[in-house]
């Protein structure tokens, strides 16, 4: 992660932060259009993502959607299941703001060794680093589409490298940033 992408991420953060204190359940009909964008298995792990981030993925799926149109589902899936991977590390509003200082901060290769470790605090922040790949893997095991999963596991990457056209990416990034 570079520096503007850590200070963009931090204020992204922030913003999320106020807003995720006092999260409130999606209205009905929001909650039936996510449904109808997402296979049954996926929804049925988006479901499990704490109310804040819900919402949040709700909210960078209908930006992303107003940027690029509803016509490709395969990209509205991942607006909304973006950050999937991160509930393998369980942390909660304040463990992602410690979380993401700490993997700005900590070098990676020193992380790398507590791979071996099946948990603690080690484990969820080795988890919490690597939540693209675990999100990309859950989606490949769920059958997602190769789009959808595609960005899952590029969204923290640089543009340069991505696979998913860049206009998609970019709207996808801006939703998320916004
Ligand atoms: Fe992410
Ligand atoms: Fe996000």
């Amino acid at each position: 992660m570079n520096e503007l992408k850590f200070f963009q991420n931090i204020a992204h953060l922030n913003k999320r932060f106020w807003v995720s204190l006092n999260p409130e359940q999606l209205p009905e009909e929001d909650l039936d259009w996510v449904r109808f964008q997402l296979s049954e298995n996926e929804f049925a792990y988006w479901e499990r993502l704490p109310l804040a981030d819900q919402s949040h993925s709700f909210q960078v799926a209908k930006q992303t959607q107003s940027l690029i149109g509803g016509q490709e589902k395969s990209f509205i899936a991942a607006a909304l299941l973006h950050d999937i991977g991160k509930l393998e590390s369980g942390f909660g509003t304040f463990g992602r703001v410690f979380a993401t200082v700490f993997c700005f901060f900590y070098p990676p290769t020193r992380m790398e060794k507590w791979q071996e470790r099946d948990k603690g605090l080690r484990r969820r922040l080795v988890d919490y680093s690597n939540h693209p790949s675990i999100g990309a893997k859950l989606l490949n095991d769920l059958d997602s589409q190769q789009e959808t999963i595609a960005w899952v596991l590029e969204h923290h990457s640089e543009k340069e490298n991505w696979v998913t056209p860049k206009e998609i990416g970019e709207a996808l990034s801006s939703a998320d940033n916004d």
